[in-house]
């Protein structure tokens, strides 16, 4: 079987792998009974222009029953320097939790899923962001935590395991930058998606362009530089205790159609389809300054609760998005930040932050089966492929009343 490196095309519950086997550095400190860990991924090799998107299975994480509560990460290379969007630009990585048969580990795994609300698996990762990781906090107050490795929940032969997918596209001497990083097609001289299916005609950017070793056009004489890099994690967590309240990962899904089906192959562009386009204003917005693409999707909240952390997910030209509750109240809203200089962390005009909603827990609940409708906002000055409007939030069950 044939494994997508598509991280949403997550879609089949089960999957055939190899595995992968990798070296890493790790580093441990106590604060607080915060412990914290700093991973290597696999390493992967760019050259200009070229695109890495690949799947680790068994990557390394913190073991044993535990409460997450901070994760983030960067690309950096061999030497450990922090590598500036403009010259890797980090589409996305995705880190998601798995069960392994303990005798025939990772010959077939079976995805462990966060609290939805996409079809099959798709969204059901753990953490997961792009451009923005540098600078998007993910910590979860006290006294909450996501629960992860509880042995009860483990079925009997199997094992608990984590797979990371990094997305990195190198922008090094190309002909445009933003057209490389929004995957536009012909950029990539592609018309076959990564299975070899023929692109749709109106196809012209995203994932099915710039596929793992793809390549994105250079100017004219620009060397070919090869080079090594990791994506270095950090993962914060204490150990499970009774006086940790968890909490629930749900992502959302601007493009979420609230369809969903049985079958698992034809699934994975039924609902929430991750990707879509912003088309370009006409001149007589352009006039007036109203080139904002505003997009928006309802569905329903399965179980409600406290919201304990909200962000939003945006690519170039997002210009903010919104959770609104069933009576309109605003439940986050999440803001871009633009980097507005060279180094790692603020690159110019690319986004390298979001904000992010830490609401007083109990000032902002969600009620089972409540209608919740996200917008997701683009400035159309220009055409963009490819953008995606996803919102994670967290969710604690509500105390019981007595
Ligand atoms: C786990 O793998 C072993 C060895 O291949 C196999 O005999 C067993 O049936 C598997 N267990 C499950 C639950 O799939
Ligand atoms: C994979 O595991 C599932 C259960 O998780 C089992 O139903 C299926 O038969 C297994 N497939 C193979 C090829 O071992
Ligand atoms: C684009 O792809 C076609 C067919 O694979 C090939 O003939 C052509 O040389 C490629 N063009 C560029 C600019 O790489
Ligand atoms: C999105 O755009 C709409 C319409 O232009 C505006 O009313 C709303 O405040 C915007 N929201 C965000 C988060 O930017």
């Amino acid at each position: 079987m044939k494994y997508s490196s598509q991280w949403w095309i997550l879609s089949s519950a089960i999957l055939l792998l190899t595995i992968s086997v990798h070296a890493s550095r790790t580093l441990l400190r106590k604060e607080n009974e915060v412990k914290t860990a700093v991973f290597l991924s696999p390493a992967f090799v760019l050259g200009s222009g070229s695109v890495s998107n690949k799947v680790y299975l068994n990557v390394d994480f913190p073991r044993g029953h535990i409460a997450l509560k901070d994760f983030n990460g960067e690309v950096i290379d061999e030497a450990g320097n922090p590598i500036p969007l403009y010259e890797t630009y980090l589409h996305h990585w995705v880190l998601a939790r798995y069960y392994s048969n303990s005798s025939a580990v990772d010959t077939n795994i079976t995805f462990a899923r966060n609290a939805g609300v996409c079809q099959g698996n798709v969204l059901g990762q753990y953490y997961g962001l792009g451009s923005e990781t540098r600078r998007t906090s993910t910590h979860v107050p006290d006294p909450y935590g996501v629960e992860v490795g509880n042995p009860a929940e483990i079925p009997n032969g199997y094992v608990e395991r984590w797979l990371l997918n990094v997305h990195a596209i190198d922008t090094r001497g190309v002909v445009d930058r933003m057209g490389c990083a929004e995957c536009r097609c012909n950029l990539y001289n592609v018309t076959k998606d990564e299975s070899g299916s023929p692109l749709r005609k109106d196809y012209i950017g995203g994932l099915d362009c710039c596929y793992d070793q793809t390549q994105c056009r250079l100017r004219e004489s620009f060397e070919n530089v090869k080079r090594k890099l990791y994506l270095r994690y950090t993962v914060k967590w204490v150990d499970w205790h009774d006086s940790i309240v968890p909490v629930k990962i749900y992502i959302f899904d601007v493009t979420d159609s609230g369809k969903r089906t049985n079958s698992t192959s034809e699934n994975a562009r039924l609902g929430c389809k991750i990707e879509y386009d912003v088309e370009p204003c006409g001149a007589a917005d352009m006039g007036k300054g109203h080139c904002v693409d505003s997009k928006k999707m309802s569905i329903v909240m399965p179980r409600g609760g406290d919201v304990i952390y909200g962000v939003a997910h945006q690519h170039w030209g997002g210009v903010g998005s919104t959770l609104h509750g069933q009576d309109g109240r605003v439940i986050c809203s999440s803001i871009p930040i633009y980097g507005n200089g060279k180094e790692a962390g603020n690159e110019d005009g690319y986004i390298v932050g979001m904000s992010t909603c830490y609401p007083k827990p109990g000032s902002v609940k969600i009620s089972d089966g409540e209608v919740l409708t996200l917008k997701s906002n683009y400035s159309s000055s220009q055409i963009h492929t490819g953008v995606m409007g996803l919102f994670y939030i967290l969710v604690a069950d509500l105390p019981l009343k007595n």
